[in-house]
């Protein structure tokens, strides 16, 4: 599971109905029953972590959580490597003693933002992948965040139905880059699920372009055109992949964008009722105002919750069988 790519809509309606099962205690099975899933954390996490741990207990499994370069020891990943630097164990042993205990591994390993060519092919977890012959699945990487945009598509079933919305997609200031991970796969995501879905975002900060070139989407410079008659607005911010390696250029050149990019009432009021979305955690006042985040536009929250049950439906289909 490390990316919605080769999922087919119909395969990510059949996710989204599990976990509505789950969701409403339709579903109660424990497909885990017995079993330890491993979940391995690069980078600091409070949604995926909880809802991970949690789903897991719920479907009768046990969560074994380890932080390499913490609470357990560093990691290499890359093939070859003269381990003679401060990387204590390599990803293949790591992974390959791991899946004697545990039937699954989750790995969230985030951008260093610092080379996006190479970034962008997800090299540590792909060594995960490698390595592995239980199932990876992505808990947040370099470029894609699938749990997240599952999570998400579920959320705007659940408000807005299932019919085609407008889904825009924009940018927003943020005092550093971030990486992009969530907007590239709810930009996938979203057009996989056959919304008209529509990206702003300043010049130079387009997501990866391989991606989106695929997705039949709008793009634009013009944050308000792109709010008139919004069904839903879903605001992230991202670094320029450009300034990879230069983050001092990105805060500067961003500098220009903090008025304007900036998800508020004014902006909303324009929007055709838009429910709005972030995938959290989400500076107040700096994406979004405090008076969209606490309206009752926002689902901020139940799309937090919608974590857990479309997990326990990616863990049902992995592992279930
Ligand atoms: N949205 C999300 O993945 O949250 P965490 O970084 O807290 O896991």
């Amino acid at each position: 599971m490390i990316s919605t790519l080769n999922m087919s809509r119909e395969q990510i309606e059949a996710l989204l109905e599990s976990a509505l099962r789950f969701k409403s205690g339709d579903d109660v099975s424990k497909p885990l029953a017995g079993k330890s899933v491993a979940l391995v954390f690069f980078n600091p996490s409070l949604r995926t972590r909880a809802s991970m741990q949690v789903g897991i207990y719920e479907l009768g499994g046990n969560a074994v959580v380890l932080e390499p370069g913490g609470s357990s020891w560093t990691l290499e990943h890359r093939a070859g490597a003269v381990m003679d630097g401060d990387k204590t164990e390599h990803v293949a042993e790591f992974v390959r003693v791991l899946e004697r205990y545990c039937v699954a591994i989750g790995v969230r390993t985030f951008a260093a933002l610092k080379n996006w060519e190479e970034e962008r092919k997800d090299p540590i977890l792909n060594a995960f992948a490698q390595y592995a012959s239980v199932p990876i699945i992505n808990l947040e990487s370099a470029m894609h965040h699938p749990c997240q945009s599952l999570a998400d598509m579920l959320t705007i079933r659940e408000k807005l139905g299932p019919s085609r919305k407008r889904v825009v997609l924009t940018w927003a200031w943020h005092p550093k880059p971030l990486p992009m991970a969530v907007p590239n796969s709810f930009a996938l995501a979203a057009a996989q699920m056959g919304h008209d879905l529509v990206i702003a975002h300043p010049p130079g900060y387009d997501l990866d372009e391989e991606l989106i070139e695929t997705l039949g989407a709008t793009v634009t410079n013009d944050i308000d055109a792109a709010f008139d008659g919004a069904d839903v607005i879903y605001a992230k911010s991202w670094g320029s992949k450009r300034f990879y390696g230069n983050t001092d250029q990105d805060i500067a050149t961003r500098a220009q964008y903090r008025s304007k990019w900036i998800v508020d009432e004014e902006k909303m009021s324009r929007t055709n009722n838009a429910i709005f979305m972030h995938c959290l955690p989400v500076r107040r006042n700096v994406i979004v105002t405090d008076a969209v985040l606490d309206s009752p536009a926002s689902v901020v929250i139940d799309e937090a919750e919608n974590r857990l049950h479309v997990q326990k439906a990616i863990l049902a289909r992995l592992l279930g069988g």
